[in-house]
Parts: C-alpha cells; structure tokens; sequence
C-alpha cells in the first residue's frame, strides 16, 4: 500500500480525483488544502465514504512548517498538484494574487516536495498556456503564449518544473486540461465553483431556475453557428488520465507534457441545446458581444495522451451534463 498527497484535493477536480484513486487503489490519501476555493464538505463527504483511508490536512500549499511535520512522519509517494486559483478575469485585475498561490505557493510545495525527496509530481496545467493558438487541432508543441496572468502562471509553473526536471531524483507531468465538466456517478463530490464561470454547471444552474437567464458571449465568430467552439472533457477521464499519466512517468522516468481533451469541438449554441434536451427545461439566453481574448475555436489535439498514456477520453458531452444535472438536483438547496 502506498501513500498518495493530493494537493487541492477539496476542490471540484481533486476531489473528483481523490475519489477515483481510493476507489480504484489500495493506497492512502491525504488531501492538502486551505479550503480557499474548495468545499469542507467535499472532505466531509470522501471522509464518510472512505474512513481511514483518507487524512486531510489544512494548510496552505506553502506552509513549509505544516507540511514539513507531516511528510516527515508520513512519507509520500507522489504528489498531485491541483491547488490553484482558477478564475481568468479575476486574475486580469488581481495579478498579484494569482502569481502568489499559483506561482510563488507551488514553488514552496516544489521545495518541500524535492526536501523530502518526493519523485513523482502531477501538475495541473491548461489549454489557457497556449493563448490562442494559430492551428487547431492544438498539438503540445504549439508556443505557449498565454493571453491572461491566470494562463501565464501556469505557463510559469511549467517552466520551473522543466528547470527542475535535470534532477535525478524528481519527475514531472504536465496534464494540460481543456474544458472539464461534470461529475462522479455516484454524484459524491461535483462542481461548485463561487462565482462559477464555467459554462456546462452555469446553463444547468439556469436550466434549474438558480438563474433568471444565462449570457452568451459572441456570436459572430467564424464557425458553424457564429459561437465560440471549445473541447469539453468528463471530470472521470481526467482523472484516469491522471492515473495513467503518474503510471507512465513512474515507469519511464521521464518527464510528460500532454493535453487532456477530448479532441472533438461543440459550440455554445450547440451545448445550450444539448442542456435543454438533457433537463427538458429551456431557459433565457441573451446574446452578448464576444468577450476579449476568446478564442473562436480551441480543440485539443489528444494524439499524444493516446501515444504516451494510451488515454483517450470516453465519455460524451451528454455524460457531463446529465450528472451536472444531477449533482445540482442532488444539491438543489
Ligand atoms: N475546471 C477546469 O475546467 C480547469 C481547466 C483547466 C485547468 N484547471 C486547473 O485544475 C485545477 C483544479 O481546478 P478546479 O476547477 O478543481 O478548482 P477549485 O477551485 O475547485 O479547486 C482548487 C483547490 O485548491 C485549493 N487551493 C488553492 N490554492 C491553495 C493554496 N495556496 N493552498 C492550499 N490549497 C489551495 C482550493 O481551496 C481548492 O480546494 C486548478 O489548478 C485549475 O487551474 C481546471
């Protein structure tokens, strides 16, 4: 049995993920987290289910003190890093928040990780590293030209974790995720971002009546139906991926930069609908000019997660919004 740190582990994907891992391992995990943006009643609830398999520790990712203490009576495996404030405009007129926890925090968990000689390290990355990129399908080679501070801290975070790869003793993936949405089957922890800007929980929460009506922003790109397209990947296949992808860079040693999409383009229009038809409620929505720095279309390449990992995402855009929907019902009040 080992032992697994997740970082983040209370928010929307790590929980997602911690869930996977003891569903699907035998080792321990302990989540590390200040409950910032995540929900102590995701803790809650994968303590419940999982008991003494799973610790959680409360701390910012940067307190060295806090983690140095624990790691040092519990060795750790790996870690699983998805600790990051997330919110692209927020980051536009508050930068310096955004460079501290995303940048400055993950070098003090790098230090604390490469102290007590952790080797494998799984980074949440984004699609947003590539700004808008000039040819699509984006493959992981395109320049990485974030448009936005939330996209340039991580494109900075990439490149400490190159500098770091030299070291014989550390190892790194890169996961570059596109657009996740939905939730476990089981509906144990979902999405509940505050504000919430993502547009599948946003039109499920309209569809709800949470929402008196939902924006739309541009419809004058240059694509099927004038809206922007973007890649949507299930929460579930992400978190196998990241399995795979901590498999893959235990057994190579080598560092991994890879997409995690789902390859195929849906427009907004086209999501909206799939909404409606999936809840059987229609909803308001009001057209509005495009937003700067959106990108008309933006798909992930996913030939390298399924040359390097063997991954491919499975699950469809229905699969997201029925259990969005469900996990919403299940939290209606
Ligand atoms: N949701 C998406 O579609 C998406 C897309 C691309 C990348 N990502 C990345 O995936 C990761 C997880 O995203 P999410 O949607 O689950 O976000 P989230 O806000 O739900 O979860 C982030 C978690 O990290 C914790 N956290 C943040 N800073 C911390 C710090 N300094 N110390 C301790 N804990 C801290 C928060 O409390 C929260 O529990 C993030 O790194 C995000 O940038 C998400």
């Amino acid at each position: 049995m080992g032992h697994l740190l997740v970082a983040g582990g209370a928010g929307y994907i790590g929980a997602n993920f911690v869930k996977y891992l003891l569903d699907h391992t035998d080792d321990h995990v302990t989540v590390v987290d200040n409950l910032s943006t995540g929900r102590h009643e995701a803790v809650k609830a994968l303590e419940n289910r999982f008991g003494s398999r799973f610790t959680f520790l409360l701390s910012d990712l940067g307190n060295a003190e806090k983690l140095h203490s624990f790691l040092h009576k519990n060795p750790v495996d790996g870690v699983f890093h998805f600790g990051a404030f997330s919110l692209v405009g927020e980051s536009q007129y508050d930068p310096l928040k955004y460079y501290y926890n995303n940048v400055a925090q993950t070098l003090a968990l790098l230090k604390t990780v490469v102290e007590h000689e952790i080797r494998y390290f799984i980074f949440s990355s984004s699609a947003a590293v590539y700004g808008i990129p000039e040819k699509i399908p984006v493959k992981e080679d395109a320049l990485s030209r974030p448009i936005n501070h939330y996209g340039k801290t991580k494109a900075m975070t990439e490149e400490i974790l190159a500098a770091l790869s030299g070291r014989e003793d550390f190892v790194y993936a890169s996961l570059r995720y596109f657009n996740v949405a939905g939730t476990d089957e089981e509906l144990l922890t979902g999405e509940c971002h505050d504000p919430e800007t993502h547009l599948i929980p946003i039109a499920v929460k309209t569809a709800m009546g949470k929402r008196d009506h939902m924006a739309l922003f541009g419809t004058d790109y240059e694509t099927r139906d004038g809206t922007a397209v973007r890649d949507y990947i299930h929460v579930t296949d992400l978190c196998e991926a990241h399995w795979a992808a901590f498999k893959k860079i235990r057994k190579s040693g080598d560092p991994l930069i890879v997409n995690l999409g789902s390859a195929r383009g849906y427009s907004v229009k086209e999501v909206l609908e799939t909404v409606k038809d999936v809840t059987g409620k229609d909803f308001k929505i009001i057209e509005e000019g495009r937003r700067p720095g959106d990108p008309p279309v933006l798909i992930a390449s996913s030939e390298k997660a399924k040359t390097e990992l063997g991954w491919t995402a499975k699950r469809s855009l229905e699969e997201m919004i029925v259990t969005s929907w469900e996990w919403e019902k299940k939290n209606r009040k």
